[in-house]
């Protein structure tokens, strides 16, 4: 249904596309992921050609939407984007931002387009507010309004920037279960996101985005599970591991704590489980600077297994040979003791950070 050739986009002094060549077919639902910068917003403004590309050329069905002649108001219809900002209009209300472009462009009748506006407001489980205005609402609450605007122009494909990023996270739910409801009703869409699991349930495929293209694609499953390249293994890893580096006593531990706090959120970790890997993180790195007046560098790893609910924490530590375990003082090991399945130490010669201490938390 839309079909990208060597699609090139430049902009001075940086090419974030230098070659992409895709084929989205009719149900897709494919997520966009990959590191800050590799042009994943510009893909999707080059697709609904908010972006003119530099060279290539992009099929929507049979009409080239990159050729000159292309009435891009028309295509532009058959493409809703939901942007991270959900820009509604502030002196319109809620219904009024709904009806406005069926209205307004499609010439859609002022009944028809309110009957199905309370429709739409019904879709995303906010009928009740038809009549508030923008600012009343949650960020969670205007993003789904703005999806709700985005449908009501019945586009044939949608366009998710980072539709959550600018959520709190106590409202990153209610807006990925509107999405994923539209993902199962069969609708075409295009995400960027940096939620993994949410792109591993919604979509059926992923792009994940580096090196001026798409640099690996597969199902969530390959992409996520086994990711082939090099670039992608180590992004996916960088999703899956979180890695805090202590260098000195004067860490700033607020900032770990809530580094380990969002780890755990993003990665739906329950939460006796997360409350396990904080102490440890804690329990182990207090221990670990307490005695000695030449305080350890600490590289400290998090991991969490999803299928078997395992999380496990990776302690290298420089310093002489030691083996928490076998420390005088026992009183915090203890604490991770009672949080721990398996603890396992081991010492790397000649490794700039030789000690190594694994521990695999308890999981119920
Ligand atoms: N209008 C513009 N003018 C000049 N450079 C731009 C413009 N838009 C994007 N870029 C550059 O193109 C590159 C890709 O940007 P893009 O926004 O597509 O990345 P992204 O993958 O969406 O990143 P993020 O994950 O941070 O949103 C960046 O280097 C960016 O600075
Ligand atoms: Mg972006």
């Amino acid at each position: 249904m839309i079909k990208i050739e060597h699609l090139r986009k430049e902009y001075p002094g940086t090419t974030p596309l230098s070659d992409v060549s895709a084929e989205i077919r009719d149900g897709d639902v494919i997520s966009v992921i990959g590191p800050s910068g590799t042009g994943k917003s510009t893909l999707l403004r080059c697709i609904n050609q908010l972006e003119k590309p530099t060279a290539g050329r992009i099929w929507l069905d049979d009409t080239e939407i990159t050729s000159p002649q292309c009435d891009l108001c028309r295509v532009r219809r058959r493409m809703g984007m939901v942007f991270q900002g959900f820009n509604l209009f502030g002196h319109l209300n809620v219904i009024e931002n709904i009806m406005l472009s069926p209205v307004d462009l499609l010439g859609t009748g002022r009944q028809e387009a309110y009957d199905r506006g309370m429709e739409l407001l019904r879709l995303v489980g906010l009928a009740e507010k038809a009549m508030s205005w923008p600012d009343e609402l949650s960020g969670g609450q205007k993003q789904r309004i703005a999806i709700a605007r985005a449908l009501a122009m019945d586009p044939e494909i949608l366009l998710f920037d980072e539709p959550t990023s600018a959520l709190d996270p106590t409202m990153v739910g209610e807006v990925e279960s509107v999405i994923r409801d539209l993902a199962k009703s069969g609708k075409t869409m295009l995400v960027v996101t940096h939620e993994m699991n949410f792109a591993r349930s919604i979509s059926n495929r992923v792009f994940y985005m580096d090196e001026g293209g798409i640099y690996e694609e597969g199902t969530p499953e390959e992409i996520f599970g086994h990711p082939r390249r090099e670039n992608t293994r180590r992004f996916i890893r960088r999703l899956k591991v979180l890695e805090l580096k202590i260098e000195s006593r004067n860490y700033d531990f607020v900032d770990m704590a809530e580094q380990i706090r969002r780890y755990c959120e993003r990665n739906r970790i329950p939460l006796k489980t997360s409350a396990r890997i904080q102490l440890v993180f804690e329990e182990t790195v207090e221990h670990l600077l307490r005695p000695t007046l030449n305080p350890p560098k600490i590289y400290a790893a998090a991991e969490y297994a999803e299928e078997t609910g395992l999380a496990e924490w990776e302690f290298r530590y420089s310093g002489p040979r030691r083996d928490l375990r076998e420390d005088g003082d026992r009183l915090p090991l203890s604490v991770v003791e009672g949080t721990t399945v398996r603890t396992e130490y081991s010492w790397q010669e000649g490794d700039e950070l030789p000690n190594r201490l694994l521990c695999t938390l308890l999981s119920t």
